[in-house]
């Protein structure tokens, strides 16, 4: 089988994780929560860096110490992973679902205006299989209705998106607050863990207290409370693991980026296909490459990925619209009609770091094929 997407392995992981072990640091306290914050603040370029034990929590926190609850709205997009969304609930808040754009699959900001009301607080861009969301104009509204922007950032580390100043900033660092997530299939990982990323000195510092139980440590060693917390923290025999996946983080992206030229190339002139471009002003991660199955194809997407599974290719669907599932189908949305449409015929491909040029070629040519 050719999977969608396994993690890449081959660094100082046994080696930190063995450090922890050995020295019993297997928990809350040794030295790899710092030294795995430190790092990730640095190549991501932001001041503040909390990890947490994953990317739904981070999001969770953002909101928390944002503000955002009961009576308030968040403008998320319906096609996205649920994690984006649940959040909102988790606070009290109710999610407004947002369509995306047909050619790059992230939140369309000319659809986000109309669904702004006194209500609204904040807003999720979600930078979806590595694309950049068209942060300039997001930052404009934002602006003008005075919400926060929190970046779920989890499937963009590693991309990056020029500023109308010319500076490129990295997914993650251009909204109030970023998250990442550092699941099994992400571009680095922890086995599960996240990270929440910030230039706000108070809002960092409150996120690190709230995802540690809002836990002050007296002189005699007694804990006192001054928020109501949560256990959000990630063990050190994670963040070891993260550190090590961390140093060869420019690598695992340089090998993505060329999976994908590989795929466009090969894919770019099969009638019926319709592939992504990566825009002038970002420099996409390529986390899952993903592409469009149109109706002149010959086969649906969902025939596809039959004949790709008989093929022992691992291929996956792009999120269905949340909007439509009973949980969420009550909430304020915009005309959805991309969402739907991308729903039916949007498919992701085998993208591991680890994949050969031999196993992309047979993808190519089994879609070739059909
Ligand atoms: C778009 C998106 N948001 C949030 C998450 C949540 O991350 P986690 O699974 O670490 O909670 C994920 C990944 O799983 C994701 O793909």
């Amino acid at each position: 089988m050719i999977p969608l997407c396994i993690p890449e392995i081959k660094g100082n992981e046994w080696k930190y994780i063995k450090e922890c072990l050995d020295t019993n640091w297997v928990s809350s306290s040794g030295k790899y929560v710092d030294l795995f914050e430190e790092r990730f603040k640095n190549y991501i370029e932001s001041s503040q860096a909390v990890v947490t034990m994953n990317g739904t929590s981070a999001i969770h926190l953002a909101l928390r110490v944002l503000g955002i609850g009961e009576g308030d709205e968040v403008i998320v997009p319906s096609m996205t992973f649920i994690a984006s969304v649940n959040p909102i609930l988790y606070v009290g808040a109710e999610p407004v679902f947002v369509d995306v754009c047909k050619d790059t699959y992230v939140m369309d900001i000319s659809k986000v205006e109309s669904l702004i009301t006194e209500k609204t607080k904040a807003i999720i861009p979600v930078h979806l299989y590595g694309n950049m969301v068209d942060m300039e104009p997001l930052i404009e509204l934002a602006e003008k209705y005075n919400l926060y922007i929190i970046e779920d950032a989890t499937e963009g580390l590693g991309s990056e998106y020029k500023m109308n100043d010319g500076i490129w900033k990295k997914a993650g660092t251009i909204g109030h607050i970023g998250c990442f997530s550092f699941n099994g299939n992400k571009l680095i990982t922890t086995g599960g863990g996240g990270m929440l990323v910030t230039d706000n000195i108070d809002l960092g510092r409150k996120a690190k207290s709230l995802s540690t139980q809002a836990k002050v440590v007296e002189d005699n060693n007694a804990f006192f409370h001054d928020d109501i917390g949560y256990n959000f923290r990630m063990p050190n025999i994670l963040a070891a693991m993260g550190l090590a996946q961390l140093e060869n983080i420019e690598e695992y992206i340089s090998a993505k980026k060329e999976h994908a030229r590989v795929y466009d190339e090969m894919l770019k002139n099969i009638e019926g296909i319709s592939l992504s471009k990566e825009l002038k002003n970002e420099k996409r991660c390529f986390w899952l490459y993903a592409l469009v199955i149109e109706d002149d194809f010959g086969k649906s997407r969902d025939e596809l990925i039959l004949e790709m599974k008989k093929n022992y290719i691992e291929t996956r669907p792009f999120f269905q619209p949340i909007h439509k599932m009973k949980p969420y189908k009550d909430f304020r949305c915009g005309n959805l009609c991309v969402t739907e449409e991308l729903a039916l015929k949007g498919i992701n491909l085998p993208s591991s770091v680890g994949l050969k040029k031999q196993e992309i070629y047979k993808v190519c040519q089994v879609i070739q094929n059909i």
